[in-house]
């Protein structure tokens, strides 16, 4: 059998531990082929492959961040109008079967593939971990790591000059790695896109901590946050060419208000694409590789519009549709947990 693979959206650490687990599985499992597509779709569409052979390069890129096929995203009205040409080369190719890494977006193209009559496998991957089927996404906990790293630090500078630091994390639609680093990091306050925020509650959260003698405070903040209606003003972000939306620096913008409201020293740092960089932690590793070997199997099968997800200690295959029926979300006892201890 020939299977073929691509990553597609934005990168994150991991990609390659599940790309060397599919050709190495495929190899000695099977004996079966694989090749990569480069760029995802749109390497895909453009007929930009190279064969991925079990061989020592494969193998060491496990450590490596990123993904050494390349990643593009494209909007999905492109994506659809490609479909006889998606299909031609995959039959010029030799190819029985696709295994499809990515995000939501991602999930969503290859669902409509499979939909389609193309056997693909889906894996999923984010930094976001937004993904609906599985407990986590690989990326997740790498980012989750750098950011809580990148706390631990603005705690000694906030302490040193007295100064209220905020660190604004990634979360297009939802507020995981806010959440997990805020609480991993003892961040004083966190918010999430999924409860809008009022910055008067930040404001007091802080006050009341320097009335108690504290003189810093850590407020993490995901990209994807937005105020109550009608407690601050914040002009929302625009839609890329890909329709996803863009940010106006919240973190930047609750700083200075803070600053406003109580005239306290605040700054902000922007982590940005620190978080999707560099190399996978062990956990991200064997969750990639994990789903790597159980995507392989799965297409070596001939299954197809399956997802591989972890569900408690277990990789399961599940539906596409229930991957991207709709986005994992925080849910509201979580960040109760969390406000638990804000302030
Ligand atoms: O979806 C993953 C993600 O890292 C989001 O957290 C972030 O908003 C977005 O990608 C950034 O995308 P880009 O790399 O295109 O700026």
């Amino acid at each position: 059998m020939r299977l073929a693979t691509l990553t597609s959206g934005g990168d994150c650490p991991g990609l390659n531990a599940v790309i060397r687990a599919i050709v190495r599985t495929a190899s000695n499992e099977f004996g079966d082929t694989v090749v990569g597509y480069e760029d995802g779709w749109v390497g895909l569409m453009e007929d930009r492959r190279r064969d991925l052979y079990d061989d020592a390069t494969i193998d060491r890129i496990l450590l490596r961040g990123g993904t050494i096929l390349g990643t593009g995203r494209l909007h999905p009205d492109k994506f659809k109008a490609g479909l006889e040409t998606i299909k031609s080369n995959l039959e010029d190719s030799g190819v029985d079967a696709l295994i499809a890494i990515g995000g939501e977006g991602t999930l969503k193209g290859a669902k409509w593939l499979a939909d389609n009559g193309v056997p693909v496998i889906g894996v999923p991957k984010t930094i976001d971990n937004d993904v609906n089927a599985t407990d986590y996404t690989f990326g997740f906990d790498t980012a989750v790591s750098v950011a809580t790293d990148a706390i631990d630090r603005l705690h000694t500078t906030a302490e040193s000059h007295n100064r209220i630091l905020i660190v604004e994390v990634m979360g297009r639609h939802v507020g995981w790695i806010a959440l997990h680093a805020g609480m991993a990091g003892g961040a004083h306050y966190t918010v999430i896109p999924e409860v809008p925020f009022d910055v008067a509650d930040i404001c007091k959260a802080m006050e009341r901590r320097f009335q108690m003698g504290e003189k810093y405070g850590i407020i993490c903040v995901a990209e994807g946050a937005l105020p109550k209606e009608g407690t601050m003003n914040f002009g929302e972000g625009e839609e890329d060419e890909f329709g996803h939306k863009t940010f106006n620096g919240i973190g930047q913008v609750i700083g200075d208000e803070i600053k406003t409201r109580t005239g306290y020293d605040v700054r902000t740092t922007v982590l940005g694409h620190i978080q999707r960089g560099g190399t996978p932690t062990a956990y991200d590793r064997v969750l990639a590789t994990r789903y790597g070997v159980s995507a392989a199997r799965a297409a070596h099968e001939g299954l197809s519009n399956k997802c591989v997800a972890l569900r408690g200690e277990d990789i399961k295959l599940v539906d596409l549709a229930d991957a991207v029926d709709e986005l994992k979300t925080v849910p509201i006892h979580r960040y109760e947990n969390a406000q638990a201890l804000f302030g």
